[in-house]
């Protein structure tokens, strides 16, 4: 290169970063300088990053800061998060003029230039997009394309596969010790690829890591959440997009991509990157990934491929984490493991439980279970924030102006501990809270117990940007605890160190290790 080039390209990096400093100040110094929040978070995003991103310990801070600054604060510079249940209902109302902030593209996106219905974000086109193809894939996660087996069936074969799973740990022995985190993890991923195209990935069957998937989420999950910390993402997409994921992977998420780039072929999916619309008339097999092909007509392969490996990641890795943290609570409260364990073996007794698995419609009269997974939720929401972008008029936020543009999350780890929505337990696990709120007469209307229920739902994100795996989430969530409590008996290995949960953008949950001992009356 010339020296003149030298120069030239000194000059505009210099003055790229002159701007970028200049905008950065003047979004700490005048826009947003009258929300509370910590002074560093408000200059830089860079502290975020090193202090909380990397260490897993975001979800903490959130709690800590909400206590300190009330119900809303800023996490960085164009960053304000919330735990005001009523806002973030708003956020997500139908004709809400929110839309996702352009967080979700550097966090959700699996390949350059193709988007997802978690990643569409960051312009009005793209809000667009995301409501269509939002309400096109509902009927799909309704699992109302599920059609022989239906969902539930195919969840319930899963849940068999697992009982014969944990039955071959223990075999003659009367006590066997497993990873729970693991096989938690193992368990929903093989749901999740049988709810798409009707075959499991082999993780239980196997008993193996099929392509040191999890091992590698594990290593990736810190290096992802600092990531999403840098306020110049939009520079280095070109760059990071280079590190994302591909079928062609010795390891790691690229390898369930290359299963799921072959269940598409199978299907006669032309998978290339031109812009050819995907074969509709391959997509007959009455399960979720046929759905998808018939209704949304007119999709490129591409996005597609992306839509169903975005299912996976979303669909595996929070319902194995709420499995997870309910066998937590459950293990260390044994009044609670005790009455959960009783209204399973009565529902036995009195026929009210089907087997060989109980049906979704019987767990709906089973309170304690339906409590118990309320409460876990509550207590361990997701620790990512869901930032959505204020529109241009900006909106008032528990007192607060913030101006259009900003960026305003969700401070769920908060929400689910505040002592004035919850009571002065909030921290406790206590499933009875939810059976006392039910058989509230004081209103005569139950509303108390809706409002908790509105509270907890909030998990799942609201409205039109709401979970499309919810239904699906907590049906494999209650079937499958109390199938486990039906025929075994848990209890952690080592009480000092029951597990370890780090919390980046989703759990990471490790170390579980419990005894699992065969009931004798199953
Ligand atoms: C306990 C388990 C789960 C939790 C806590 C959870 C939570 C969430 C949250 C917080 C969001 C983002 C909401 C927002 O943008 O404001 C989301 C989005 C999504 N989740 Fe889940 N999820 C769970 C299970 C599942 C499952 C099992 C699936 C699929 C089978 C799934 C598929 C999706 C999809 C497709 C979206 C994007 C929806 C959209 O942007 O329109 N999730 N989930």
């Amino acid at each position: 290169m010339s020296s003149d080039w030298q120069t030239l390209a000194g000059f505009l990096l210099s003055i790229l970063f002159i701007l970028w400093i200049s905008r950065e100040f003047y979004i700490w110094r005048f826009r947003l300088r009258h929300i509370p929040g910590p002074f560093r978070d408000s200059v830089s995003c860079y502290w975020t990053l090193f202090s909380r991103g990397y260490s897993g310990q975001l979800y903490l801070w959130q709690r800590q800061q909400s206590q300190k600054y009330g119900r809303v604060f800023r996490t960085g510079p164009n960053h304000v998060i919330t735990d005001d249940p009523d806002v973030l209902r708003r956020l997500g109302a139908l004709r809400s003029p929110y839309i996702k902030a352009e967080w979700y593209m550097d966090i959700t996106r699996l390949a350059r230039g193709t988007d997802t219905t978690l990643s569409l974000s960051g312009s009005p086109h793209a809000d667009k997009l995301h409501r269509e193809r939002h309400a096109l894939l509902a009927p799909t996660y309704a699992g109302r394309d599920n059609t022989s087996p239906s969902l539930e069936d195919v969840v319930d074969t899963q849940i068999q596969s697992l009982i014969s799973y944990l039955d071959q740990k223990i075999q003659n022995a009367n006590m066997a010790t497993c990873d729970f985190s693991a096989v938690a993890q193992y368990f929903a991923l093989d749901i999740i690829s049988s709810v798409l195209w009707s075959e499991p990935f082999g993780f239980l069957r196997d008993d193996v890591d099929v392509g040191r998937y999890v091992q590698t989420m594990q290593d990736f999950l810190p290096i992802r959440a600092a990531l999403s910390s840098l306020p110049i993402m939009p520079w280095l997409r070109p760059i990071l997009s280079r590190l994302l994921p591909t079928p062609r992977d010795e390891a790691g998420l690229g390898k369930l991509m290359a299963a799921a780039e072959r269940a598409l072929h199978a299907r006669s999916a032309r998978l290339s990157d031109a812009d050819g619309k995907h074969d509709p008339a391959g997509g007959g097999n009455g399960d979720m990934l046929s759905g998808m092909m018939n209704n949304m007509k007119g999709i490129r392969d591409r996005e597609l491929f992306h839509e169903v490996i975005m299912a996976i990641v979303a669909g595996s890795d929070n319902t194995a984490s709420a499995l997870r943290m309910a066998m937590a609570f459950l293990v260390v409260n044994p009044p609670a493991y005790r009455r959960l364990c009783e209204e399973i073996s009565q529902g036995v007794a009195s026929g009210k439980i089907s087997s060989p698995v109980v049906r979704e419609s019987e767990t709906r009269a089973m309170p304690y279970l339906q409590a118990v997974v309320r409460e876990t939720l509550r207590l361990y929401p997701l620790p990512a924030e869901f930032y959505k972008q204020v529109p241009p008029e900006g909106d008032e936020v528990a007192g607060y102006h913030i101006p259009g543009g900003t960026w305003l999350g969700a401070n769920l780890n908060s929400l689910g501990r505040r002592t004035d929505l919850w009571g002065e337990d909030a921290d406790l696990f206590r499933p009875e809270r939810w059976i006392e709120a039910a058989a509230d007469e004081t209103d005569g209307q139950g509303q108390r117990f809706r409002n908790m229920m509105n509270m907890v739902d909030l998990v799942f994100g609201s409205g039109r940007f709401q979970c499309l795996g919810k239904s699906l989430a907590y049906m494999e969530v209650t079937k499958t605890l109390a199938e486990l409590l039906r025929h075994f008996d848990f209890a952690a290995v080592e009480p000092t160190k029951p597990l370890k949960v780090e919390g980046y953008l989703l759990w990471l949950i490790t170390g579980q290790l419990l005894s699992v001992t065969r009931k004798r009356v199953a």
